[in-house]
């Protein structure tokens, strides 16, 4: 399928999902870890974007940590509830977060799906929260082993993303997360041509549903066991723009390694 790109005005964004892991002081450790092994390594913030996302209860820590020494580290938070305030206990909202300068936020991670029962509807609901708020919420969605023997690699993730960018005003700042379930955590990456095949369907339903600029200027991401050793062969496809990383972003030297994809062989 012909895609809406334009690869070059896209900065790539490696996002680190901590998921349960650091307390708050174990964060402050690794983020000014990580920021020193970047900065040794002369990484060019001009050309990526890096961001964590920590539990809640770190990110005043990270916040405080890349204020006063200026990190070039961005963070968000891992969910966001769709209200913005009242009786809903066990939530944080978007403004929270925002008060935080938290700029993305994590929704509808196939573990918010699986654990707790949150649709495309609820997951919607969770992006345009965030979006009101200021922040770039990271849509994430992806098809289970089973919904890719039924249906094929790009039905479920497509009619996902759809849902969700209804509940989306036209125009609006998203990151795109392609994560297939089956990926998560197994060790089992996709390959770099099946992440393209879903990642380019998934740019055609950006622009129908929020516009070819928007289309054109959003980083679509593809997660599941990206390691240092693969990330290379993800960021070479045409619309795949970063990486979502769940168990190697909390290896410093993995993560750091995967931020400096552009200097890895044959790339
Ligand atoms: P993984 O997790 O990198 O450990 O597969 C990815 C994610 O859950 O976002």
């Amino acid at each position: 399928m012909a895609s809406v790109t334009t690869p070059a005005a896209r900065i790539p964004l490696i996002a680190g999902n901590w998921k349960l892991n650091l307390d708050h002081l174990q964060a402050i450790a690794f983020v000014q870890k990580l920021a020193w092994s970047l900065k040794d390594a002369s990484v060019d913030f001009d050309g990526i974007d890096v961001a964590v996302f920590p539990p809640f209860t770190d990110i005043r820590s990270v916040q405080t940590l890349v204020g006063a020494d200026k990190l070039p580290i961005q963070y968000g938070g891992q969910d966001v509830s769709q209200h913005d305030s009242g009786a809903y206990t066990g939530e944080i909202s978007g403004a929270f977060l925002a008060a935080l300068d938290c700029r993305y936020v994590l929704v509808g991670h196939s573990e918010r799906r699986t654990l707790h029962g949150e649709t495309d509807e609820i997951v919607g609901a969770k992006a345009a929260a965030a979006v009101k708020h200021g922040l770039v919420p990271v849509i994430c969605v992806g098809e289970t082993a089973d919904d890719l023997e039924k249906h094929g690699p790009s039905a479920v993730p497509v009619a996902q993303l759809r849902t969700i960018l209804a509940a989306l005003p036209a125009g609006s700042d998203i990151v795109v997360a392609y994560e297939p379930v089956w990926a998560i955590g197994s060790g089992q990456a996709a390959t770099p041509d099946q992440a393209q095949q879903v990642a380019a369907p998934l740019r055609a339903v950006i622009a129908e549903a929020l516009g070819d600029d928007v289309a054109a200027a959003t980083r679509i991401l593809y997660g599941g066991s990206v390691k240092s050793g693969n990330i290379a062969g993800f960021l070479r496809e045409a619309d795949i723009d970063g990486a979502l990383v769940g168990g190697a972003s909390l290896d410093i030297d993995e993560f750091s390694s995967i931020v400096r994809f552009q200097k890895h062989v044959g790339v």
